[in-house]
């Protein structure tokens, strides 16, 4: 797509989809023989070659370590990834206009919920220093969260908890998997020092009321932490209009590569909240005798040497959504997730969330349960026909426990994703049931 073109998408919303999808190399390759149909985008998404080259060009022309050593090298290094950093502030609303410290790069979204609870477990130690007091928990605070979380939000909170003597609550969800608005009121309480959930759930698709959850935590001086993990890749988000205090994701859900990802949080947090890895480059001043002084963020959460090139090609991945357009995406997989909800009508297809009827808002992420066939074997049948989905409890058991099962099967798209790869799949799961002799 040549940047003329791509301009001219942002701004009238016309996406030649079909070129869009052209920019992944792995979608031209078959598997088993068929056309490789990838609908496991919740998992990881697949890479435009201006992702693959802006990772290769770095280690080939720039690498070298940053905020260190005064050679050509670590300027360019260090440039690039400053620059990356700022990408993702401004696409994400979280530049404050003064710079990009409200962005931190963290090795993804399970490295940046874990930095958070380590954070608010030493300010509960008293060991952050005067301005972390905000954020220590006693027994008898509470920390929410919601059932649809994936472990990697409900497990370092539910440590804390335990760390701490806070008690886990949580917040309930209806019969189809959305967040109930009567439990966000009865669940977030005087008691409840912090909210940590899910922007939108890997297994159903549906994008939380994060505006009603964060009014609400604020309204009992709770701190609100999002995990942005399913969203940023998949509808506009704008960061300091959602209010969240932290927030975290990853580069390789978006477009970008494995071992980088980000966490937000506004300013003034940031600097209350203690450093929690310590090492290289998040230090001012440091003695053999007395305790050292740290920078300030975001170098004070990034010690040692941060994924430099990750980073970069995530900055990479930014752009190139942002040329796409978010809006435009969002589209995108509001006419394939309609495409995809027909499945409902396949005798012994059940979804785990709100089907076709439901005017719940959601992006391309479907689950769904096939009566009398183990997803597991569902998802080898589909496999053996190119299709690839992803089978198990998708990291996230409550939920499923929530729907009466242990585990479901997940299609879920991206913006490679076409109409083409939902029919496909549509006809090979017709056939599962009678393949396995269950229906
Ligand atoms: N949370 C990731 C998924 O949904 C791992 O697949």
């Amino acid at each position: 797509m040549t940047s003329n073109k791509q301009a001219q998408n942002e701004q009238n919303g016309s996406v030649n989809w079909e070129e869009v999808r052209s920019q992944f190399p792995i979608l031209k390759q078959n598997i088993h023989s068929h056309k490789l149909v990838y609908l496991d985008s919740a998992a990881t998404s697949q890479k435009p070659q201006c992702v693959i080259d802006a990772e290769s060009k770095f280690y080939s022309s720039i690498n070298a370590g940053v905020h260190r050593g005064a050679h050509e090298l670590a300027a360019r290094s260090t440039i690039a990834f400053e620059d990356a950093r700022k990408t993702v502030a401004r696409f994400f609303g979280a530049d404050s206009g003064e710079g990009n410290e409200e962005i931190v790069v963290t090795s993804g979204a399970t490295g940046g919920l874990n930095l958070l609870a380590a954070a608010f477990q030493y300010a509960s130690m008293n060991r952050g220093g005067e301005k972390s007091k905000i954020f220590a928990l006693k027994p008898g605070d509470e920390i929410a969260v919601t059932i649809a979380e994936h472990h990697s939000v409900l497990l370092p909170f539910q440590e804390l908890a335990a760390r701490t003597g806070a008690k886990l609550t949580w917040i309930e969800a209806d019969k189809n998997g959305c967040i109930s608005e009567e439990s966000i009121e009865n669940v977030i309480c005087e008691k409840t020092k912090l909210v940590a959930f899910t922007h939108i759930s890997n297994v159903t698709g549906v994008i939380s009321p994060v505006e009603k959850i964060v009014k609400k935590a604020h309204s009992v001086g709770a701190f609100a932490i999002l995990d942005a993990c399913q969203s940023v890749a998949h509808i506009p988000v704008d960061l300091r209009e959602l209010d969240a205090d932290f927030a975290v994701f990853s580069a390789h859900k978006m477009y970008g590569p494995t071992g980088a990802g980000f966490l937000y949080g506004k300013r003034e947090l940031l600097e209350a909240l203690p450093p929690v890895n310590f090492g290289g480059s998040m230090v001012e001043l440091a003695f053999i005798d007395k305790p050292a002084q740290y920078m300030l963020p975001p170098a004070k959460f990034e010690a040692g040497t941060q994924p430099v090139a990750q980073t970069v090609a995530a900055g990479e991945a930014v752009s190139w959504m942002k040329k796409v357009g978010a809006e435009n995406i969002r589209t995108h997989e509001k006419t394939l997730v309609s495409r995809l909800l027909e499945i409902e009508d396949i005798p012994g297809v059940r979804i785990l969330g709100p089907d076709g009827n439901s005017n719940a808002e959601r992006i391309g992420t479907v689950a769904f349960d096939v009566e009398g066939v183990h997803p597991h074997d569902v998802g080898q049948y589909l496999d053996a026909q190119g299709v690839a989905i992803r089978v198990g409890h998708h990291c996230a058991q409550p939920i499923h426990r929530h729907f009466g099962v242990y585990a479901s099967n997940r299609v879920s798209c991206g913006a490679y994703t076409n109409i083409e790869d939902i029919d496909i799949f549509i006809k090979a799961l017709k056939n599962v049931r009678k393949f396995f002799a269950a229906g």
